[in-house]
């Protein structure tokens, strides 16, 4: 039970931008922890950090996370009330994809911060993060389909950045996101009644009266 979210995130990102686990640190002026709220219901799972989000440090600042942010406000909600994180924390050189060691490096950074917000809904961002939960998924046949598992939701998305380069998926993306409210909703319910103590045996029938024997 973690008691103190905020400060557990916080003691994650002073790790991250320490880190020197992968070469992917060399080069960068800022590792990107990810951002948002400790108790989000929603967590969202990119790639890496580009180059704005490099410079300040945060996730999905350039054009992908004003896309992002349009998305969030369909739902009528605002980036501090999520948390958005990436699959590696450092940027990777010119954009190119993180490789595999660098994935399995930063993957205890990710885990924690899992474990920690315990979201309602994981929504994973484009193929690195979704290859997490669904490892043998091609993004164009499971975006939008959720999977339930350890008591949350596993939602796998388009990336915004695909959805920008490729204008055809945004109708695809925009109602894939539109979803995420119910399944917040369905996972709590699910939650909920987990957490129900378990109704009460009924009260057991009267024994019936033993007939009396006539003895004569
Ligand atoms: N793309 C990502 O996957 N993550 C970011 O933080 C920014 C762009």
């Amino acid at each position: 039970m973690v008691l103190d979210r905020a400060a557990a995130l916080a003691a994650i990102a002073d790790e991250v931008r320490a880190c020197r686990l992968c070469r992917l640190y060399e080069g960068t002026t800022n590792g990107v922890p990810g951002a948002g709220s400790p108790d989000a219901q929603i967590m969202f799972i990119g790639e890496g950090p580009g180059f704005h989000e490099d410079r300040q440090g945060l996730p999905f600042v350039g054009r992908s996370g004003d896309y992002l942010n349009y998305l969030l406000n369909l739902i009528g909600l605002k980036r501090e009330q999520v948390f958005i994180a990436n699959v590696v924390k450092h940027r990777p050189p010119d954009n190119r994809d993180p490789l595999p060691d660098e994935i399995v490096a930063c993957k205890p950074f990710l885990d924690r911060q899992i474990e920690v917000i315990n979201p309602l809904v994981i929504a994973t961002l484009g193929r690195f993060s979704m290859a997490r939960y669904f490892p043998n998924g091609k993004i164009t046949q499971v975006h939008g389909r959720p999977k339930f598992e350890d008591g949350r939701a596993y939602y796998p998305l388009f990336h915004p950045a695909a959805v920008l380069r490729n204008p055809d998926l945004r109708r695809d993306m925009e109602a894939d996101f539109k979803r995420l409210p119910e399944l917040v909703e369905t996972v709590r319910q699910q939650r909920a009644a987990q957490a129900r103590p378990p109704a009460a045996p009924a009260e057991p029938e009267p024994p019936e009266k033993p007939t009396q024997l006539r003895l004569f």
